[in-house]
C-alpha cells in the first residue's frame, strides 16, 4: 500500500517532456492541492520552474514544488523516491533510462507506474526485480498508457463480466483497435527505435520478442497462443477482415502476464490477440493487405541499421517534439474487446468498448497514467497483489476503468448478441 506519510503523494518524473507535462496538467486540473500533494521532477530547473508557473496560473494550486534529478544519477533518484508515495514516470526510452528508477523505488518502498511499451525492457525488469518488489511489497506497474490500458483493462472488464454473469471466463479474447487519431511524439518514436536497436544487437532480446509468453513468470513461458498476427486474416469472432496491429507485440504479452500474475483466473488455455479490423468484402481484404504490407516493410526497414538511422534522423521528430495541444485534445480512439466462451452447452460472447475523445498516445494516455497513479496512492484496486513487477490489470484492475469512466472515458461492458456472424 502506498506510504501516505511521505512529503509528496505523487511525483511526475519527466514533467518537462511531452507526456509528462500533460500528466502534470491533468492532475492539477482534476485534483485540488488538498487531495493530492504533487511535485514535478526532471533534470532542467529552468524548464521545471516555467512549467510550475504554468500549472499554478488559473488554478487553485498556489505552488507545485519541483525536484531535480538525473536518470543517470542513482542517488538523485533514491532521494526523490524516498520523498514520495508514488512516482509516475515518463522518462523514456525506458530501455535507456528506466532501470535505476525501478531499483530506487523498490529500495524506498515507493509505488511506481510508467508508459513503457518496450517489451525487452519489461522482460528485463521482470527477471531482475519481480521477486525483490514482491518482497518489498512495492508495485512496479508498467504500460499504464495507450500501451496497454485499453487492451489489459478491457480484457479485465470482459472477464469479470463473464465470470459474474455466466460463472466462467472467456477462453478467447480479441482486441480490435477500431479507430483513433491524435499524433505521435519524438519520445515515443525514439523508444520504438530503441526496441529495434536492442533487437538488432542482442539475441536474447530477439528471443524475448519471438516468444508470445516472454513476459510470463519464469517457468511459465509457454502456452497455446501462437503469437501475433502478421498477415491479413478473416476474423472468426465477428466476421470481416483484420490486419496486424503494431501494438500487439506488447499488448498481447501484457494481457498474458496479467492472467499469469493473477494465477490464471482466465484459464491456462486462455488465448488473446490484438488486430485492426478493416471491414468486409474485397475492400476490407485490400485494406488489410495494405496495412499488413506497410507494417511489414516498415519493420523490415527498421531492422536494418543504416536504414533505421536514416529514418530516425530524417523522418522521426526529435525527442521533446510532439503533437500539438490541438491534436492531443481533439483526437479520439475506440478499442473494442470481444471475449467468447464455447466450452459449455451455452456459448456466450461479451463485448467491452474502451475509448475517449482525446488522442490515444497523449491526451488519453496522460489521464490513464495520472489515474493509475491515483489508484496506487489511494489503494483503489481489486488486486490481491501487494507487490511485484505488475501490469495494469494485475496491479489495479477494473477500478481503473471506473475512474476513467468518471473523467469522461467510455468503458462499458455487456453481453454481445450476433457476434460471429459473417
Ligand atoms: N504507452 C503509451 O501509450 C505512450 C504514450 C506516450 C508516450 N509514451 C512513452 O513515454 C516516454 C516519454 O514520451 P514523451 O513523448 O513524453 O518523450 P519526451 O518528450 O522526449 O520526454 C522525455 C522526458 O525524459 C526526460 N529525460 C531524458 N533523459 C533524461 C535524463 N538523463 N534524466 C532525467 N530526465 C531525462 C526529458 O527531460 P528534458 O525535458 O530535460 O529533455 C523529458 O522530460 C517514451 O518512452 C514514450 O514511448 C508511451
Amino acid at each position: 500500500m502506498a506510504d501516505t506519510e511521505r512529503q509528496y503523494d505523487i511525483v511526475v518524473w519527466g514533467a518537462t517532456g511531452v507526456a509528462g507535462r500533460l500528466v502534470a496538467e491533468y492532475l492539477t486540473e482534476q485534483y485540488d492541492s488538498d487531495v493530492v500533494a504533487l511535485a514535478i521532477a526532471g533534470r532542467n530547473e529552468e524548464r521545471l520552474d516555467s512549467l510550475a508557473t504554468d500549472l499554478t496560473a488559473g488554478t487553485e494550486w498556489d505552488d507545485v514544488p519541483i525536484l531535480l534529478g538525473d536518470a543517470t544519477d542513482p542517488e538523485s533518484l533514491r532521494a526523490m523516491a524516498e520523498r514520495t508515495a508514488v512516482v509516475c514516470t515518463t522518462v523514456g526510452p525506458y530501455t535507456a533510462y528506466g532501470t535505476p528508477l525501478v531499483e530506487a523505488c523498490i529500495d524506498a518502498g515507493t509505488d511506481y507506474c510508467d508508459l513503457t511499451g518496450e517489451v525487452n525492457w519489461i522482460r528485463e525488469t521482470v527477471d531482475r526485480f519481480h521477486d525483490a518488489a514482491v518482497e518489498a511489497e512495492t508495485r512496479i506497474v508498467h504500460s499504464c498508457g495507450f500501451d496497454s490500458v485499453p487492451a489489459d483493462i478491457g480484457t479485465a472488464l470482459v472477464q469479470s463480466f463473464a465470470r459474474e454473469e455466466f460463472g466462467a471466463p472467456c477462453e478467447t479474447v480479441r482486441i480490435y483497435v477500431e479507430d483513433g487519431s491524435g499524433g505521435v511524439s519524438g519520445g515515443t518514436l525514439a523508444s520504438f527505435g530503441e526496441l529495434f536497436e536492442a533487437a538488432a544487437d542482442d539475441p536474447a532480446v530477439r528471443r524475448a520478442l519471438a516468444n508470445p509468453y516472454s513476459l510470463a513468470p519464469p517457468g511459465e513461458r509457454e502456452g497455446v497462443d501462437p503469437g501475433e498476427q502478421r498477415r491479413p486474416r478473416k476474423d472468426s469472432l465477428r466476421g470481416g477482415w483484420t490486419a496486424p496491429s503494431p501494438m500487439a507485440p506488447v499488448n498481447e504479452r501484457v494481457v498474458r502476464r496479467s492472467n499469469a500474475l493473477l494465477h490464471y483466473p482466465w484459464g491456462r488455455e486462455f488465448r488473446c490477440s490484438e488486430v485492426i479490423p478493416t471491414g468486409r468484402g474485397l475492400r476490407g481484404a485490400a485494406t488489410a493487405g495494405a496495412v499488413a504490407g506497410g507494417l511489414g516493410l516498415f519493420s523490415a526497414a527498421m531492422a536494418v541499421g543504416p536504414l533505421r538511422s536514416g529514418i530516425q534522423e530524417y523522418v522521426f521528430p526529435d525527442p521533446g517534439e510532439g503533437p500539438t495541444s490541438e491534436e492531443t485534445e481533439q483526437g479520439y480512439f475506440t478499442v473494442r474487446v470481444l471475449g467468447r466462451r464455447t466450452a459449455d452447452d451455452d456459448p456466450f460472447t461479451v463485448e467491452a468498448e474502451f475509448g475517449a475523445d482525446w488522442g490515444p498516445g497523449y491526451g488519453a494516455t496522460a489521464r490513464m497514467l495520472g489515474e493509475a497513479g491515483m489508484c496506487l496512492l489511494e489503494d483503489d484496486t481489486d488486486s490481491p497483489l501487494s507487490g511485484g513487477v505488475l501490469t495494469p490489470a494485475s496491479a489495479i484492475g477494473t477500478p481503473l476503468a471506473d475512474r476513467l469512466r468518471a473523467v469522461g472515458f467510455t468503458a462499458i461492458v455487456s453481453e454481445a448478441t450476433g457476434a460471429g456472424s459473417e
